[in-house]
């Protein structure tokens, strides 16, 4: 499974991409307003770090503003998935933005048959959001499991990206059903590394290590 990092932060990307385990990075408006810079200047920060597939979301409503907005956007940089959220709209556009050959993130996925739709129209991402099914109740990972079912009955090649992760238990569920990719905070993707056994392993082995002679 490929791991993403939902962040607009270059700090953050910048650590990650050096370690060797980031596949990629999505950002959505919020994120990007935290960051303080303009949205392309920031694009093309992530971008020259030689990052494989970065999305970037359009703000427009309607289809033809999300067709500008979204070539655009694809011009920045040969990373660029473009970020279009589950409406009429922007089914109208990925569709179109599909057809031309730019890589489409489908976001704001919360229900199966929206997923369905998203690879209708060629869609390259479908982004389910769990977290915020799980705040309201519903279990997010059930969802991914129905998405990656489907897909797989119907030899469907849109990737599921699991996205709104809120903690490593997200990211092993999200691995064993088969999704393709798993999109989460700087914080969660430090959890997937640590674990106290190889801290308290790796300290007895340092002061073992003491009594061994030397010289
Ligand atoms: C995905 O692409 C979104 O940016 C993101 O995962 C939303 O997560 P949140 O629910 O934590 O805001």
């Amino acid at each position: 499974m490929q791991l993403f990092l939902d962040t607009a932060s270059i700090t953050e990307i910048r650590s990650m991409w050096d370690v060797g385990i980031l596949d990629g990075v999505t950002t959505n408006p919020s994120l990007v307003a935290k960051e303080g810079k303009k949205f392309e200047d920031l694009l093309r920060e992530i971008c020259a770090l030689g990052v494989p597939s970065v999305s970037a979301e359009v703000v427009a409503t309607d289809t033809e503003g999300m067709l500008r907005e979204g070539r655009r956007l694809r011009e920045i940089h040969s990373s660029i998935y473009v970020k279009v959220p589950m409406t009429t709209a922007g089914l109208r556009a990925t569709k179109v933005l599909s057809g031309e050959g730019t890589r489409v993130n489908m976001t704001l996925v919360f229900s199966a048959n929206q997923a369905l739709l998203a690879a209708k129209v060629g869609a390259t991402y479908v982004s389910p959001f769990i977290g915020r099914l799980d705040d309201q109740g519903q279990d997010g990972i059930d969802l991914i499991r129905d998405i990656v079912q489907i897909y797989r009955n119907y030899g469907v090649r849109t990737q599921v990206l699991v996205a709104s992760v809120r903690h490593p238990i997200h990211v092993l569920e999200a691995a064993k059903i088969g999704a393709n990719i798993a999109t989460m905070p700087y914080a969660v993707m430090e959890k997937l590394v640590q674990h106290p056994l190889t801290d308290l392993g790796l300290a007895k082995f340092l002061q073992d290590w003491e009594k061994v002679p030397k010289g």
